[in-house]
C-alpha cells in the first residue's frame, strides 16, 4: 500500500468513495459529478492538497484539506461557477438546497476567528476500515501541512459521525465547540496543533 498526494486522474475514485462512505453529507447530495469537480480543483488549487491511500492501483481512501478555506472557496466558485451550474440546476429548483449551499460556502465566515487551515474531508473504503489506513494518511496529511508551515488546522464533524469523531479524539485533535453549519444540524469543531 502506498500513501502519497493524489493526482488529478484519480478524482472519480475519490468522489466515489466520499458518496459511499458519508452517505448522510450535504456535499454527497450533489452527487459525483460535481464532487468530481470539487476534488480536481483541490488537488489544482496551491492552498489545498488530497492524500491517498492506494492499494493494487486502486484509491481505498483519502483525506482532503486546504491551508486556506476561505481562499479555496473563493477559487472554486471563481474558476468552476459555470461548470458547476449546469450540474447544480436541477438541484437548485429546491429552496432548501440553495439554502444549504449558500451556508456551506458562508460558514467560513460564521468561523473567522478561527485558524482558516482545515481537514475538509476523510473517508475510508467499508472494507478497508480499521486497519490503520486513516492513521497513516492522517501521518502524511499532518507532514504536507508542515511542509506548508502550518501551526494547526480544524475539522468540521457531524455529531452524528462517532467513527470519526472517534478517530479525531485518538489522533489528537482537541474539541473546540459546537457549530450549526446547517440549521438543526449540530457539527463539532475540532483543533489539531502541530507540534
Ligand atoms: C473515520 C474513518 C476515516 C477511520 O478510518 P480507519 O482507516 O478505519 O481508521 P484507523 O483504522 O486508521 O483507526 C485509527 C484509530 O481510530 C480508531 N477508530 C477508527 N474507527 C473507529 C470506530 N469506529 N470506533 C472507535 N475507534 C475507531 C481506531 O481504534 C484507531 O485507534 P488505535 O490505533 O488506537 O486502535 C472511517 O471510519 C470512515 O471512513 N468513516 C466514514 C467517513 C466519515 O465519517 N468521515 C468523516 C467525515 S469528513
Amino acid at each position: 500500500m502506498k500513501i502519497r498526494l493524489a493526482i488529478s486522474n484519480e478524482v472519480k475514485q475519490i468522489a466515489k468513495i466520499h458518496c459511499q462512505e458519508i452517505k448522510y453529507g450535504f456535499l454527497t447530495q450533489l452527487g459525483e459529478k460535481l464532487l468530481s469537480k470539487l476534488y480536481q480543483s483541490i488537488i489544482l488549487s496551491p492552498s489545498s492538497f488530497i492524500v491517498v491511500a492506494e492499494d493494487n492501483n486502486q484509491v481505498i481512501g483519502f483525506i482532503s484539506g486546504s491551508t486556506n478555506i476561505n481562499k479555496f472557496y473563493k477559487e472554486f466558485i471563481k474558476k468552476y461557477f459555470l461548470k458547476t451550474f449546469f450540474i447544480l440546476l436541477p438541484k437548485i429548483f429546491k429552496p432548501s438546497a440553495i439554502k444549504k449551499i449558500i451556508e456551506t460556502l458562508c460558514y467560513p465566515q460564521k468561523e473567522k476567528y478561527l485558524t482558516s487551515s482545515e481537514l475538509l474531508t476523510i473517508a475510508v473504503k467499508k472494507e478497508s476500515q480499521n486497519k490503520d489506513i486513516a492513521k497513516l494518511m492522517l501521518e502524511r496529511f499532518i507532514l504536507e501541512m508542515e511542509k506548508r508551515q502550518i501551526k494547526q488546522f480544524k475539522v468540521i464533524v457531524g455529531e452524528n459521525l462517532l467513527n470519526a469523531i472517534n478517530f479525531y479524539e485518538k489522533a489528537g485533535f482537541i474539541f473546540h465547540s459546537f457549530i450549526s453549519v446547517h440549521k438543526n444540524k449540530s457539527s463539532k469543531i475540532y483543533i489539531y496543533k502541530l507540534k
